[in-house]
């Protein structure tokens, strides 16, 4: 909960509509959401991934990197250690939505053996008035 300013942060700089810190300290309390931070260093967090879970499936919720801090590791270090802590609360698939057009974080996926598995037409609305369709993809855990 002390990190929610900073998830805030990292999530307006990650996304074109960001969530606000009232959003993520709801979703922090949440005991169905899990969440991974990257300590960073002096200035705080520089990335985090949240998930929920529902039965023995998740859902990643989001996942961002600090834009100074990418193509480091973080990206992939954060998923792993997510990915282990939702195989140890016995979650056998998970899955997430991505922008079909975010090469970077579909780039990450499929690094970690997620597939296509399918698409929602005119998903998200950007400000510039245009529609990209979501990927979804999911990976198994067991
Ligand atoms: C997607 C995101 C989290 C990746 O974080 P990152 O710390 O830069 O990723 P990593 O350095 O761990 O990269 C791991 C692998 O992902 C892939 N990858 C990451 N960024 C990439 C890019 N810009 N182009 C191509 N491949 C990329 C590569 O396979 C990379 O392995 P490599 O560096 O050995 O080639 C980051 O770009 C981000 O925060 N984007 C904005 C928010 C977002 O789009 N989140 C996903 C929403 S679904």
């Amino acid at each position: 909960m002390d990190d929610a300013h900073a998830l805030t942060r990292l999530h307006t700089e990650g996304f074109e509509r960001g969530w606000s810190t009232g959003e993520f300290e709801q979703l922090l309390s949440d005991r169905s959401v899990l969440g991974v931070v990257s300590a960073g260093g002096f200035s705080g967090p520089n990335g985090f991934a949240l998930a929920r879970m529902a039965a023995d499936e998740a859902e990643i919720l989001s996942i961002a990197v600090a834009r100074s801090a990418r193509r480091q590791g973080i990206g992939a270090a954060l998923l792993t250690h997510l990915i282990s802590s939702l195989a140890q609360n016995r979650i056998a698939a998970l899955f997430l939505e991505v922008e079909e057009e975010n090469a970077a974080a579909i780039a990450l996926y499929r690094h970690f053996g997620f597939a296509e598995v399918g698409k929602r037409k005119s998903y998200y609305k950007r400000a510039d008035g245009s529609s990209p369709a979501a990927l979804v993809m999911r990976r198994s855990l067991a």
